[in-house]
């Protein structure tokens, strides 16, 4: 026999050294090789193997009807798994441990499983099955009890071996969907290392993918993220699976966002919001009214930002804070933003309006614990930040949004329609927006057409120093070099 050979796996990037060292070649990650051993794959679980078939090729269109997706009825989630599962792929819901995937999964679980028990039809009875690695039975009972969902008939299962799991499911008229929690608590016997390692973790997901096509049901995936935001067992889940949700939220609040990271049947930039309760994840249907709840109506330093997540628009407070620093290296604080591109922002300021922040601290948050990644968000926080420099108010009800370049150009932005049928349907009165894009050759989509409707003042502002001309008086601003604003070409 064979002597059992070593190699030594990366347990964050997945990569393959002979010999074990302090660093990973490939991700540069200190102390994350691990010792497991070589063994050939583990040879089809589910009893295939036999002789070598031929593959048959088919046309791209099919006879038959595509079976439905499967939708649960949690608008949320159904709109960012792009319209309701498919059915035989596969999903993967990562997020930190605590945040309530578990919680999620079993409302899902529990709507799917009764909306089939309901309908009765054997094409579309989504028996569901959950099986839980982590929770014991009476555990998932307890939670599934305080969530008023105990009358749900979910195959409620505990179990952690993929081998038992590939023998219960692999047979006809299985369940439509099956929810494992979580991939870091399975293994394959066959197998060395130890649950939650790569190549467990790696060969476990292989294995119930695998099934999933072949017998046609959804499988959702429960991933718990390392401290360092990685998917545990890392990025090799990431690409073996055909969706990728993320769960997300700040412990600090009770909201949290769902959101399609990778999707092959659908958008991945949608995003669906949930409220934390006592009774679980409720839908939150209109998240703007949520992130602006807390408002205490017109305070220097706040603007409202008409943002865009996925198809919907969003608005949110950026709130900054500009004082004086005892400090010869001033302090610069972001939550919820890029630090890099408020960087950018107060250069731009400093440079083309003369607005002399660099002797200052800044502080700049998005209120409600949301993160903001579009680059639409530039004029706001500039607003929000000449506004706390000057203690001259944003106007009341005013919505704003741009990109700024680096010559203090307010540029463009997507979807300005959308954003300002929000800002309306919110009572907002007033937008401070980009230029709108005019159609001409060579530029892409921007409808330059009619905006807003009576309700809404809209005032374009081309360019910062305009922004700051709005909220400062002269002689209000920390001018640099004796005033002078420089000029922008
Ligand atoms: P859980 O779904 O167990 O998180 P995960 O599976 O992602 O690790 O959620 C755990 C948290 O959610 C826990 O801190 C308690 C809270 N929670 C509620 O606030 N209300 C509820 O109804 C439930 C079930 C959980
Ligand atoms: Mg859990």
């Amino acid at each position: 026999m064979a002597k059992p050979r070593s190699q030594y796996v990366c347990q964050d990037c997945g990569a393959v050294a002979a010999k074990w060292a302090g660093r990973c070649e490939a991700c540069g990650a200190w102390n994350s090789l691990v010792e497991e051993s070589v063994q050939s794959a583990p040879g089809g679980l589910a009893g295939g193997g036999r002789g070598a078939g031929k593959i048959r090729f088919v046309d791209l269109e099919s006879e038959s009807q595509p079976r439905p997706r499967l939708v649960c009825g949690i608008a949320e989630f159904d709109r960012v798994t792009g319209g309701g599962m498919v059915p035989g792929s596969a999903v993967l819901v990562a997020g930190d441990p605590g945040i309530g995937k578990s919680t999620l999964l079993l409302q899902v679980a529990a709507r799917l499983a009764a909306a089939g028990g309901q309908s009765k039809s054997a094409a579309h009875g989504a028996a569901c099955a959950y099986i839980s690695g982590e929770e014991s039975i009476d555990q998932v009972r307890l939670r599934a009890r305080r969530m008023g969902l105990a009358k749900a008939p979910v195959q409620l299962a505990s179990a952690t071996s993929v081998r038992d799991m590939v023998a219960s499911l692999d047979k006809p008229g299985g369940p439509a969907v099956v929810i494992v929690d979580s991939v870091q608590t399975l293994y394959i016997d066959s197998l060395e290392s130890a649950p939650g390692t790569v190549s467990q973790v790696r060969a476990a997901a292989q294995e119930l993918i695998r099934l999933a096509k072949k017998r046609g049901f959804c499988l959702l995936l429960v991933g718990h993220v390392t401290k360092e935001g990685l998917i545990a067992g890392p990025k090799v889940l990431e690409h073996m699976v055909d969706t990728v949700l993320t769960f997300e939220g700040d412990r600090g609040y009770h909201f949290r966002i769902l959101r399609a990271v990778k999707n092959r049947f659908g958008p991945t930039d949608e995003i669906g919001v949930f409220e934390m309760t006592d009774e679980g994840l409720q839908e939150v249907a209109n998240p703007s009214a949520l992130f602006l709840a807390e408002r205490r109506g017109n305070i220097a330093g706040a603007a409202v930002f008409a943002g865009l997540e996925g198809t919907r628009p969003l608005l949110v407070e950026i709130q900054a804070l500009v004082s004086t620093s005892p400090q010869a290296t001033p302090r610069r604080a972001v939550v919820g933003w890029d630090s890099g591109r408020l960087a950018m922002v107060l250069a731009v300021l400093e440079a083309r309006c003369g607005l002399a922040l660099a002797g200052q601290e800044v502080y700049l948050n998005v209120a409600g614990g949301l993160r903001i990644g579009e680059p639409a968000a530039d004029l706001a926080v500039a607003a929000a930040l000449v506004s706390a420099a000057t203690g001259q108010e944003v106007p009341e009800e005013t919505v704003i949004f741009g990109e700024i370049g680096l010559s203090g150009e307010i540029r463009p932005v997507s979807q300005v329609e959308l954003r300002l049928k929000e800002a309306e349907k919110l009572g907002f009165s007033r937008a401070w927006i980009a230029p709108r894009r005019k159609q001409g050759p060579g530029k892409a989509g921007g409808k330059a057409g009619p905006v807003g409707g009576p309700g809404l003042v809209i005032e374009e502002i081309a360019h910062l120093q305009d922004l700051v001309a709005r909220l400062a008086a002269p002689g209000d601003l920390p001018q640099k070099r004796s005033g002078r604003v420089q000029q922008a070409y």
